[in-house]
């Protein structure tokens, strides 16, 4: 279908933003089950970063469901739409200059492939938020694998939806045994490598 839009060309770089920012713009993507820490991650790294100086912002699944992706559930198909928001939003605020750390569960590779996708290699860096489905369900912070065991929820991943783990994570944590800190002192080190060659006018 012929569309008839074309895209307008700033006047301002990405370099400049990043130059005026001091900083190197990058996507964070945490993956992992509902409870394996995400969010708690997400909030302790945006913190650390801050503390630094960064211009750092947090996308997170439960809040993202209340505003732009509100229409969407739980389906495989909505799964893939709402991946697809977070990642084209992700790229915005990555070429407006900023740090996004992204805390969805994003439970299919292929979305989190096409996500990859939208970024330099030395942008995007993929966080397997590890722990085990047992022990998400056993703290079950927020009652939801009780109740899709019950058959209240369904859809639920881990219970009655798939969960693909990724393959090659540029990072991976053990997020049931790793204290916050130290998941936090992984991330961070990766960062600051795919941030050594990077030069500011
Ligand atoms: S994703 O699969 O599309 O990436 P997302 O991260 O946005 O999911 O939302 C997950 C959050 O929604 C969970 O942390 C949980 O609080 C809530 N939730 C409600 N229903 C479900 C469900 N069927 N499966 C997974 N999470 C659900």
């Amino acid at each position: 279908m012929e569309k008839n839009i074309v895209w307008q060309l700033g006047k301002i770089t990405k370099a400049q933003r990043v130059n005026a920012l001091k900083q190197k713009a990058q996507c964070i993507w945490l993956t992992g089950l509902s409870g394996s820490g995400k969010s708690t991650l997400a909030q302790a790294l945006e913190m650390k970063l801050h503390t630094a100086g960064q211009h750092v912002y947090i996308l997170d699944g439960d809040n993202i469901r209340h505003g732009l992706s509100s229409d969407l559930g739980f389906s495989s198909a909505d799964r893939v739409e709402n991946i697809r928001r977070i990642a084209e939003v992700s790229r915005l605020m990555v070429d407006a200059g900023l740090i996004v750390i992204v805390a969805f569960i994003s439970p299919f590779r292929a979305d989190r492939a096409l996500a990859r996708q939208l970024f330099e290699s030395d942008e995007f860096v993929e966080v397997f938020v590890d722990s085990p489905l047992t022990i998400c369900e056993r703290r079950d912070t927020k009652g939801l694998y009780l109740k899709a065991r019950n058959g209240t929820i369904s859809e639920f991943t881990g219970i009655s939806s798939p969960y693909e783990s990724p393959e090659n994570p540029e990072v991976h944590l053990d997020s049931a045994n790793l204290p916050v800190e130290d998941c936090i002192e992984k991330i961070w080190c990766k960062m600051q490598k795919l941030d050594e060659f990077f030069q500011f006018d």
